[in-house]
């Protein structure tokens, strides 16, 4: 179960079970405390703050940046660290990670400030359809087809490149993927995986592309650093492992030239925000469970 080196090898299965409820019911709490701030006029840099705090104080660690994603930005913004701007009349995205010892809990909820209950309403009633039919056993297969099932039901798109996953010890997303459409080919999931549903639903494309803007990122690779600049900036992103962080969790003076540096290195990787291609309005919802004998535990209720 511990893929990273250094890691107490010694835990068992329930140990590492207790400590993802710990996470997935800490990523609830938050989620619902952060659904209440999002208001138009508020703050995102204030939300995102937020959401990052309380998951501290409940115990947990952010396992990736809160994503405050807006309209057509399906996933992967969140403010920057001078961020003034605040919430309209939008589609908003707010997806939550958190770990207690690298074991993560991953759940999405949209808060419709824009009048889209339908668009939101069919992401939300695929998640929880699709929870329906968990069990071990089931083809990864039957899941995506179900969420495309829905979601076309409302008269929406579903994101086809857009997938849930698995989930590991410090890394946020491994196999299987869960598909959000009919696929050729699924896997089988077994009693015990640990796995994020994540349905968006769009009134564009359905298809996602990456936008300019880059603020999270994570480590890939390790090489020896040079520049003192980056040196200092890259000390500062060990902390994080595997695991994605955010530009403006970083503190010191030139960060934008050395996360250029540590990108162009192959050190770190930048996470764009993703669009939906015809610039169509993106809903999300997202748990995570585990999956047992005759169906599945929502970790993140
Ligand atoms: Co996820």
């Amino acid at each position: 179960m511990n893929q990273l080196k250094g890691l107490p090898e010694d835990e068992t299965a329930e140990e590492i079970l207790t400590k993802y409820i710990k996470a997935g019911k800490v990523a609830s709490m938050v989620r619902s405390e952060a659904v209440k701030k999002v208001r138009i006029g508020a703050s995102l840099l204030e939300v995102a703050t937020f959401v990052e705090q309380r998951i501290v104080e409940e115990g947990c660690k952010p396992a990736f940046p809160v994503n405050i994603s807006l309209n057509s930005d399906a996933a992967h913004a969140t403010p920057k660290k001078d961020d003034t701007s605040v919430f309209g009349e939008d589609v908003v995205k707010i997806d939550i990670g958190t770990h207690f010892d690298g074991y993560i809990g991953d759940t999405a909820v949209t808060v419709d400030l824009a009048g889209k209950d339908d668009l939101v309403k069919s992401s939300k009633d695929a998640l929880e359809s699709a929870i329906k039919i968990l069990h071990a056993g089931i083809n990864t297969k039957e899941i995506g087809e179900l969420i495309e099932e829905i979601i076309l039901s409302y008269g929406y798109k579903p994101v086809s490149n857009l997938t849930g996953h698995g989930l590991m010890q410090y890394f946020a997303h491994t196999p299987p993927s869960i598909p959000n459409v009919k696929v050729e080919h699924g896997v089988v999931l077994e009693e015990g995986d640990i796995i994020a549903i994540e349905p968006f639903a769009s009134d564009g494309a359905g298809k996602v592309t990456d936008g300019h803007l880059k603020e999270i990122y994570h480590l890939v690779g390790e090489k020896p650093i040079r520049h003192p600049v980056v040196r200092k900036v890259f000390s500062q992103i060990a902390e994080y492992k595997t695991l994605p962080f955010a530009k403006r969790w970083l503190t010191g003076t030139r960060i934008d030239f050395a996360l250029l540096q540590l990108e162009k290195a192959g050190i770190v990787s930048g996470y764009p925000v993703l669009r939906d291609v015809d610039g169509g309005l993106v809903s999300q919802a997202e748990h995570t469970v585990i999956i047992t004998e005759n169906g599945c535990e929502v970790l993140t209720k």
